[in-house]
């Protein structure tokens, strides 16, 4: 299968984690999201792992949360001794509910608010990312006003192209997020940080885009970064001790993706890292990732019912879901590929070309574009593969459609993490 949490069983039915995706819907209806915990808890200790083995452990992998975040995740990664990076108020209120150890909270964001910084500075985030002299400024500001002493990173744009889609490439110049190398704007923010009175520079951050396959514009970056590191220590003679590289690394969608294991990208920078110090004799900076999708990406699926399809002579076949944009609006948004199956007919082969639209009133709403899938009939279970991570994340209760529920199998054992909205839970807020 094209992912490690799925198989065919001897019904000829898709199982996620040895469940049998069939017996999920029937027990908890569709649409439903279903991930595999027992995936993402691997997934986790690789990137863990990769640190300790070539880092000496001298680092910190903060899971990417806007790639999916409610309590249970939040558990996960504080199970797994990992940090979390959070972009939101509400994604660092999620964070919080569960305890989360605030020094490994990694605060994100272009344009935080007020009381956003005032929430993290009181709750006691280990990071907060700067990316730009107004937020500097204000967070100066916010911190005195507490009495305290703020750890902070800038977010640097290295002016590395990374190629990806171009709503999610963010290292070069053009990008609302950080301070640009090349016009001197960041060398001046670090000028900026050292004269503040109440925040500390811990480090520099950069995070050049997403669904990214070649290590090579990694390490680059990296090698960037330590120069400007170097340029800093030159001209101030302040060493910043910490290195954050952000996220980025590719998952598999469709049979053609092939990204190299998250040991080798993480390996590979690492190596870099340790030669540009080598060279420019500069202590090893402790060093953060931040993963999102490839930790929770492969290891979902969404599971829809088949209801109207629409043969159009000559032209195609509409295959219609009962969700659609509202619970994924990649396609929509990055004509992102996925992988289809039919989940009750899982070992047959794909013969036809079709397109799968979604339910909401937009014609726009397509989960994919002439797609290869079995033979189907109304009432099927239709799977789309590699959903764990910016899905349920970026849904919408567009129409008054409901959000979907999310199930997690660890064990071989299901549960439910996030109840489905309700038709009370749509009006909830209505006066
Ligand atoms: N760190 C920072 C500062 C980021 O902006 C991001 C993603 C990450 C880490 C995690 O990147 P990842 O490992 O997940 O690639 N909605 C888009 C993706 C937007 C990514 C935004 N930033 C999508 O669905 O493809």
């Amino acid at each position: 299968m094209i992912t490690e949490s799925l198989q065919i069983n001897e019904k000829g039915h898709l199982a996620i984690g040895g469940i049998d995706t069939l017996f999920l819907t029937e027990k908890y209806g569709t649409p439903l999201y279903v991930m595999d915990e027992d995936q993402i808890r691997k997934n986790c200790k690789s990137y863990v792992n990769a640190i300790n083995d070539y880092y000496d452990g001298y680092g910190m992998i903060a899971y990417a949360s806007k790639a999916f975040n409610c309590k249970a995740m939040c558990g996960i990664i504080k199970d797994e001794n990992m940090g979390i990076d959070v972009v939101s108020g509400g994604e660092l209120y999620t964070a919080k509910l569960v305890g989360f150890p605030a020094e490994k909270i990694v605060f994100h964001g272009n344009n935080k608010t007020p009381n956003e910084l005032i929430m993290a500075i009181e709750y006691g985030v280990g990071r907060i990312v700067v990316d730009n002299i107004f937020e500097l400024k204000l967070l100066d500001k916010l911190a005195a006003a507490a009495n305290k002493k703020i750890n902070i990173m800038l977010r640097i744009k290295p002016g590395v192209d990374a190629h990806t889609h171009d709503f999610i490439r963010t290292g070069q110049i053009d990008s609302k997020f950080g301070f640009a190398l090349e016009t001197g704007e960041a060398m001046d923010a670090v000028e900026q940080s050292l004269k503040t009175e109440n925040l500390n520079l811990s480090g520099l951050h950069c995070h050049i885009g997403s669904q990214i396959f070649d290590i090579e514009p990694f390490c680059h970056a990296s090698e960037i970064m330590l120069n400007f590191m170097c340029d800093i220590r030159e001209k101030f003679g302040f060493t910043v001790k910490e290195l954050n590289m952000g996220g980025g690394f590719g998952i598999k969608y469709i049979k053609e993706n092939d990204p190299p294991s998250y040991t080798n990208f993480v390996k590979d920078i690492i190596a870099t890292i340790k030669t540009t110090c080598k060279k420019k004799q500069f202590d090893l900076p402790f060093l953060i990732f931040e993963p999102g999708r490839s930790i929770v990406g492969e290891a979902g699926i969404t599971l829809y019912t088949i209801g109207a399809i629409k043969e159009i002579p000559n032209i195609r076949t509409y295959i219609s879901v009962d969700g659609g944009m509202c619970d994924n609006p990649r396609y929509a948004l990055y004509k992102a590929d996925y992988t289809f199956t039919v989940a009750n007919r899982a070992n047959e082969e794909k013969t036809n070309k079709v397109t799968i639209a979604g339910k909401c009133c937009e014609s726009g709403d397509i989960l994919g574009e002439n797609i290869m899938l079995q033979n189907v009939e109304i009432g099927d279970t239709l799977a789309v593969m590699s959903t764990g991570a910016y899905n349920y994340a970026m849904s919408s209760n567009y129409n008054r459609n409901l959000t979907p529920p999310v199930i997690m199998i660890k064990d071989s054992k299901d549960r439910i993490v996030i109840k489905g909205q309700t038709y009370e839970d749509i009006v909830r807020n209505d006066i």
